[in-house]
């Protein structure tokens, strides 16, 4: 990458400490899948300590900046035009589960606009990086959105409602168009990496309800530096408010358009 700004060093380094905690978490997890419980509690104070890990390295050399994360909520600082959104594991039912696929996700906002990223996935060591102006970037690979305009060669990600949260008859209805419309849909489990593989030219397109911003904050700059358009599902700009949907310019639209008539139909 040709240009990291001080922030984006000190996030990469975060990242990568607590990513070593998290390696060694999931592997003691393997032990504990015998009991239910067991796993469920191990994991929840895997997420608390990554947590105040990545606060406590952030702070360190940010000290003013107010904070935006997943179990603490918000922390505030003095300094109001900079926060840390951040997700300390992206993925925890995957971890869980003992399926490799988790990341550490950490954005950084100056006066309301996303202006550094980091998505690492420990186990993989792909580290996913952005920096306003400055290109998104995987490891030392630069990253470029797919140039595919053709619905029916094109892979969709998504996220699948659970335990009782969000609209199901939506979510089917999208599904649905989808199903009928593209060369397939995913459901990988890690909103942050869903968002990676689209700035990386893996997956066409992605859209989700019912996200928090912790979710999505670091790959949404991650889609735009890659060259992607990201908006809510109304094609608004709300893409910190829950629902998105990434792609390149040519899909955008023609996915908006199947997915906002399959809402249509759903509570018509
Ligand atoms: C979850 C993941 C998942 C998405 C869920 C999120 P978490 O985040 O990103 O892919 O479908 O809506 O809550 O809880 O693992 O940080």
């Amino acid at each position: 990458m040709k240009y990291i700004s001080p922030a984006l060093t000190v996030m990469t380094a975060a990242a990568r400490k607590a990513g070593r905690g998290l390696i060694r978490d999931f592997g003691e997890l393997e032990n504990l899948q015998v009991s239910m419980k067991g796993p469920a509690d191990f994991v929840s104070t895997a997420d608390k300590r990554t947590e105040n890990l990545l606060v406590e390295e952030l702070k360190r050399v940010r000290p003013g900046y107010t904070f935006l994360v997943e179990e603490a909520g918000i922390v505030e600082g003095p300094d109001k035009t900079h926060r840390f959104i951040i997700d300390p594991i992206d993925g925890t039912t995957n971890f869980l589960h003992g399926i490799p696929h988790f990341a550490i996700s950490i954005g950084l906002e100056r006066e309301g606009q996303l202006v550094s990223a980091v998505v690492f996935n420990p186990v993989t060591d792909e580290m996913y990086v952005a920096e306003k102006g400055a290109g998104a970037w995987l490891n030392d690979k630069r990253l470029r959105i797919a140039a595919r305009r053709k619905l029916n060669e094109s892979i969709l990600a998504t996220g699948i409602p659970f335990l009782g949260h969000g609209d199901t008859a939506v979510f089917v209805a999208e599904l649905n168009a989808a199903m009928a419309t593209t060369a397939g849909v995913r459901r990988f489990g890690a909103a942050s990496l869903d968002l990676a593989y689209v700035a990386a030219g893996r997956f066409d397109g992605y859209w989700e309800r019912g996200l928090s911003a912790w979710d999505v904050a670091a790959g949404i700059l991650l889609v735009r530096e890659a060259g992607g358009v990201i908006t809510d599902l109304g094609g608004g700009a709300d893409v910190l408010g829950g629902q998105i949907l990434a792609s390149n310019e040519y899909l955008h639209p023609q996915i908006l358009k199947l997915l906002k008539d399959a809402a249509k139909s759903a509570k018509s």
